[in-house]
C-alpha cells in the first residue's frame, strides 16, 4: 500500500490536499479521475496524479476501458459531465460513457430521450450541458454490460435491487467505484457499507470517492477538493476506506441537526456546537464499529470539509430548516422542495438508529439519536438541545476540569 498526500499551497495560496492509495484496483480508476480534473484550470491535481501514476504501475497501458455511469440524478449527471469531457481526450479510453437513467416522463417525453436529443438533464441538472458521448441508457445491464468501470452515484436506497439486477450481466473483471452516501442495513441489527454490498454482491472491487462536493458546485467547475479510498488487492490494509465512506454518510445526519438548529434560529455559535459533536460522533463511530481507522482520515475532504459544505448548502440541511418551520412531515418536503431528488439524512439516521438500539448504544451517540427521534416525530425538535446537554462530550471536558481544579 502507498499513501500519497499532498498539500500544494506555494502554487495556489490555497490549501490544496489530495488522499490517494495506489494499488491494483486504483490504477484505471486514478487514471479517470486524474482527468476528472475537479480544479477548474489549476492543473496541479492533474499533474502530480499524472506523475503518481507513472511512477506506480502500468495504467498507461494501451488497452483501452469502458466507463459506466449508474445514476444520472444530481451529482451523477454533474459527474456524467466531467468524465464524459475527459475520456474524449484520453487514448485509454472508449470514446462512448453510458449513463444508466432511471426512466421517467417529463412533459410528455421519455427522460433518457430529452437527456441524447438536448445532452441535458433537464430535471436532476438543469442548465448543464452533458457531452455528447454521454449516451442516456434506461436498461441497466445494457448500459453496464461492456464496463471496464462502473460509477455507482444512485441514492443509497437502490444499490440492493441495481446489483441483484446487474448480477452475472457485467465483466467480472470490471471494478467499481461508488460515490454514494448512505448506508444499508445488516441482518441482526448493524449497518452494511455500500461498497461492500457491490463488492459482495457483483464479486468485484469497489473504491469510494467521498468529498466536500455539491454537485452543483462541480458541474460549475469550482474549487473543490475530494477524497478517494481504495483498498490494495494484494496486502491487508489499515481500512481506512471504509471510515472514508461512513464520513460520507454520517454527515447526512449531522446536516439534519444543523437545519434543526437554523429552522429554530439558534444561531451559528449552536450550529457550530452541533457540528463539533456530530464530528466527534463521526469519529467514535468509527472507532467503536471500524476500529483501526485513522484520524487524520476525517481531516480529509470526506470528512471535516464535507461535513460543513453539507451542514450550510446542501439539501438535508435545507429540508431539515423547513421541516421544524412548517411542521409538514420530511417526505412530504422532500416531495415538495427537491423535485424528485432524495433526501440521504433522516434514512441514514434511521438505519445507523437501528444498530445502535439493537446494541443498546443509543446514549453514547445522543446527536445521532436525537436527530432520528426528530425525523420520525417521536420528540420535537426544540428538544435537540436539551438531547445532546449532556453529550459525553461534554461530561469528559468536566471531568477533565474537575481533576485540574481538584489538584
Ligand atoms: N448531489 C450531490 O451534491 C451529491 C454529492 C456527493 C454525493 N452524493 C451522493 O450521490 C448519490 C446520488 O445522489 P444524486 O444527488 O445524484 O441523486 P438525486 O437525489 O439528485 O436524484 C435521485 C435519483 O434517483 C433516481 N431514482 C428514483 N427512483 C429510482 C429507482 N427506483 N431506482 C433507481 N434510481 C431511482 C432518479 O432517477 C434520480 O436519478 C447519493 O448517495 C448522494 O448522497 C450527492
Amino acid at each position: 500500500m502507498f499513501i500519497f498526500y499532498f498539500t500544494v499551497l506555494r502554487l495556489h495560496k490555497q490549501s490544496f490536499t489530495y488522499y490517494l492509495r495506489l494499488s491494483l484496483v486504483s490504477d484505471k480508476i486514478l487514471f479517470l479521475l486524474n482527468h476528472i480534473s475537479y480544479n477548474t484550470g489549476k492543473l496541479t491535481l492533474n499533474e502530480i496524479l499524472v506523475i503518481c501514476l507513472k511512477s506506480s504501475r502500468k495504467c498507461a497501458s494501451s488497452v483501452v476501458e469502458t466507463v459506466c455511469i449508474i445514476g444520472s440524478g444530481n451529482w451523477g449527471s454533474a459527474i456524467a459531465k466531467i468524465v464524459g469531457r475527459n475520456v474524449q481526450r484520453l487514448p485509454n479510453f472508449e470514446k462512448r460513457v453510458t449513463m444508466y437513467v432511471y426512466e421517467e416522463v417529463i412533459n410528455g417525453k421519455k427522460l433518457t430521450e430529452i437527456i441524447n436529443e438536448t445532452h441535458e438533464n433537464v430535471k436532476y441538472l438543469p442548465g448543464h450541458k452533458l457531452p455528447e458521448n454521454v449516451v442516456a441508457v434506461p436498461d441497466v445491464i445494457e448500459a453496464a454490460r461492456e464496463a471496464d468501470i462502473l460509477i455507482f452515484v444512485i441514492p443509497h436506497q437502490f444499490i440492493r435491487t441495481i446489483c441483484s439486477t446487474l448480477l452475472g450481466k457485467i465483466k467480472p473483471t470490471a471494478i467499481g467505484l461508488s460515490l454514494i452516501k448512505g448506508f444499508d442495513q445488516a441482518e441482526g441489527g448493524g449497518i452494511e457499507l455500500i461498497s461492500h454490498i457491490i463488492s459482495k454482491h457483483l464479486k468485484i472491487q469497489c473504491a469510494v470517492l467521498m468529498g466536500a462536493n455539491l454537485a452543483g458546485e462541480v458541474a460549475e467547475e469550482k474549487f473543490c477538493e475530494t477524497t478517494i479510498g481504495c483498498r490494495d488487492s494484494r496486502v491487508v490494509v489499515v481500512d481506512d476506506e471504509d471510515a472514508v465512506e461512513i464520513c460520507g454518510a454520517l454527515k447526512n445526519i449531522v446536516a439534519c441537526g444543523a437545519g434543526f438548529v437554523d429552522g429554530l434560529g439558534l444561531g451559528d455559535n449552536t450550529k457550530a456546537a452541533v457540528i463539533r459533536l456530530g464530528l466527534m460522533e463521526m469519529i467514535k463511530f468509527v472507532d467503536v464499529f471500524y476500529p483501526g481507522s485513522k484520524l487524520a482520515t476525517f481531516f480529509e475532504s470526506c470528512g471535516v470539509a464535507d461535513l460543513i459544505t453539507t451542514c450550510y448548502g446542501g439539501r438535508n440541511r435545507k429540508v431539515s430548516e423547513a421541516f421544524v418551520k412548517s411542521k409538514k412531515s420530511i417526505k412530504q418536503l422532500e416531495d415538495e422542495m427537491l423535485n424528485g431528488q432524495k433526501l440521504q439524512g433522516p434514512i441514514t439516521a434511521e438505519e445507523v438508529n437501528y444498530m445502535l438500539k439493537t446494541k443498546g448504544m443509543e446514549d453514547r451517540f445522543p446527536l445521532f439519536t436525537a436527530i432520528h427521534r426528530i425525523c420520525i416525530g417521536e420528540v420535537k425538535a426544540e428538544e435537540m438541545i436539551n438531547c445532546i446537554k449532556n453529550h459525553p462530550e461534554h461530561m469528559v471536558k468536566m471531568e477533565m476540569s474537575e481533576v485540574v481544579e481538584e489538584s
